[in-house]
């Protein structure tokens, strides 16, 4: 089965509404590929870039969502707020959510869930640090992996994107090589195929994270189990993340 290349840009806390929408008038006429190129924005400037790219392949996403419904939480966002701004997909479990807001595979578990329920796709990213690395990364993916998904039925398992994000190679320069990411991702593959079948885990996607660069795409995307990348600081100019998009 072959899975069409997913491609997301993760601003983190960059571009004002105005910053976004210079950047997808510009993104738009730089792309040539057909892959799913998704762009995941501040929340304030999900409708300003939801407008922007009608009409273009671009999809619009957001970095982070709360897992209730809607309620008493003062400074949140619900996954129903986000599907009214024009929201298609939202990233959960970023390492920088995990390490700088302490979230916790139980609440990122949650999250994926009210995504679902919200009708937005989840991207689930996970990743272990240098330390883990070296002491074997398998348990602690494989860890993050199932309980991320323990809420997810079989059925829905393809409505779930999975990104494998090494921590020591996210904002460092250090694009993990790509045996290093064939040979995790395929790992993964294998933990989804023993939660949900074989079958199923061959049609969901996995993608790449962690300091890609237009230099690093082709050969990454060479291997069979990635499937996209996550791009954080080469997603923030047009020009270097329309290279990463054209990926030949
Ligand atoms: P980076 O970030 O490409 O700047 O390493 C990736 C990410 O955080 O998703």
């Amino acid at each position: 089965m072959v899975i069409q290349p997913t491609i997301i840009g993760n601003w983190k806390m960059y571009k004002t509404a105005a910053q976004a929408v210079e950047f997808i008038r510009a993104l738009k006429t730089m792309i040539v590929n057909n892959s799913q190129v998704w762009l995941a924005v501040p929340f304030t400037a999900i409708h300003a870039a939801v407008k922007e790219a009608a009409g273009s392949d671009i999809v619009i996403g957001a970095q982070n969502m709360n897992s209730a419904k809607e309620g008493a939480f003062t400074g949140e966002i619900a996954g129903i707020m986000l599907k009214d701004a024009g929201a298609k997909f939202v990233l959960l479990g970023h390492s920088e959510r995990r390490q700088h807001f302490h979230e916790t595979n139980e609440q990122i578990a949650a999250k994926v869930k009210r995504a679902l329920l919200d009708g937005i796709t989840p991207v689930l990213c996970v990743g272990e640090t240098e330390s883990q690395r070296e002491s074997g990364y398998e348990e602690v993916l494989k860890e993050q992996i199932l309980e991320g998904f323990k809420h997810v039925e079989k059925e829905d398992a393809d409505k779930v994107i999975l990104a494998y994000e090494p921590v020591w190679a996210i904002g460092t320069g250090k694009t993990a090589t790509p045996d290093i990411a064939e040979e995790t991702q395929k790992y993964c593959r294998s933990v989804l195929a023993e939660h949900f079948g074989k079958r199923a885990s061959n049609s969901m996607p996995i993608l790449y994270g962690g300091s890609v660069k237009p230099e690093t795409m082709s050969a990454l995307m060479k291997e069979k189990d990635i499937n996209g990348v996550l791009v954080g600081g080469a997603s923030l100019d047009p020009k270097t993340f329309s290279q990463i998009v054209n990926f030949t």
